[in-house]
């Protein structure tokens, strides 16, 4: 599609991936593996192009290989240009692709957007994010939550297990289920509220579960029940591989067993298998506004590395 002398089109395959990392951000090094395991697809990865100049992208992202869209996770703009030619060619560019990818009727997906972790501080950085932000407000999207990147490295030591829970792999997927839709009472987590708003927790809790730990290929042992000393489920703690990083994939006490600090026995738990398998680094993330869990993972080592905008579509 051709707006003067703009070029906007998807890339034609992974031979022009080159040109769409031309702009700066950090999943660049991950496009060419998610290409090639099919988490993206050329049609869902938009160039706006003046000549051989890229001045805006965007790309879509799915956690299924045969799945839709799920994550807006790229949208980026020249940003050395001038306003207002600046926003309008990254608003064009999304109302283009958005119109051509997007099944018409259907919800656009959520935007996310890796942030450096104090860029409110940094003149330059808060108006890289202001103005994906500006664009996407103009294309209808909302501020859903601002989350922590927080990572752990090896070396940094694990607490050895304090004893009072012990520790077992989940039965299977209804128990799992069963401990995720208990633990979603008082829940911090923007989008599991929002997802409360809408349904039940327990249907809920089988979205999680289906739609997120399910598709990860780490073992399945590696997950744990806590039970306490009376042989009772106390919570539970998901490690896990995201095909990119070691993960701490979601952590749950319920809610008759919060205020013991068991939440520091989980993640201890969970860190301690992801470690004994060697692993370079863990991450996890959470709502800035989570902050009994984000004060557990601080307590546990880990360390504030980014942040992640979300935004979304009512
Ligand atoms: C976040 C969570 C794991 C903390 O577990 P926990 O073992 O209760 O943690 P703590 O014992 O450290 O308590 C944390 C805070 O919870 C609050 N709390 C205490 N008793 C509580 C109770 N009965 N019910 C709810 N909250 C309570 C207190 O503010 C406490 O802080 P304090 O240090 O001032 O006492 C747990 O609340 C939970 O499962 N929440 C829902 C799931 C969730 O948000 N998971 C993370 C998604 S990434």
């Amino acid at each position: 599609m051709t707006h003067n002398d703009l070029i906007m089109r998807p890339i034609a395959g992974r031979e022009e991936i080159d040109l769409f990392r031309r702009l700066p951000y950090v999943l660049n090094g991950e496009l060419a593996d998610d290409l090639d395991s099919g988490h993206r697809r050329p049609e869902w990865m938009w160039m706006a192009l003046r000549g051989d100049r890229l001045v805006a992208r965007l790309a879509w992202w799915a956690p299924r290989e045969d799945g839709p869209p799920f994550m807006l996770d790229v949208l980026d703009l020249d940003d050395a240009a001038r306003e207002p030619e600046r926003l309008d060619i990254g608003l064009r560019l999304l109302q283009t692709a958005m119109a051509t990818v997007l099944p018409a009727g259907t919800h656009p997906p959520e935007y996310s957007r890796f942030v450096p972790s104090r860029w409110r501080d940094d003149g330059s950085a808060r108006r890289v994010v202001e103005d994906r932000v500006a664009v996407l407000e103009r294309a209808g999207a909302r501020p859903l939550v601002e989350r922590l990147r927080l990572e752990w490295c090896p070396g940094t030591p694990v607490p050895e297990p304090g004893g009072r829970l012990s520790f077992r792999p989940a039965d299977d997927r209804e128990e799992l289920v069963e401990l995720m839709t208990l633990v979603l009472a008082g829940t911090l987590d923007a989008h599991s509220r929002a997802d409360l708003a809408r349904m039940p927790a327990a249907r809920v809790a089988a979205g999680q579960y289906d739609g997120e730990l399910a598709l990860y290929r780490s073992p399945r042992d590696w997950w744990r029940i806590a039970m306490t000393s009376g042989g009772r489920p106390a919570g539970f703690v998901v490690p896990a591989h995201n095909g990119h990083n070691p993960i701490i994939a979601y952590i749950g006490v319920l809610p008759a067993h919060r205020g013991n600090g068991y939440v520091d026995d989980l993640l201890a738990e969970g860190t301690r298998i992801l470690a004994r398998q060697g692993v370079p680094r863990i991450r996890a993330s959470m709502d800035v506004g989570n902050v009994p869990m984000a004060r557990a993972f601080q307590r546990a080592g880990y360390v504030d590395f980014q942040h992640e905008i979300n935004m979304t579509w009512s």
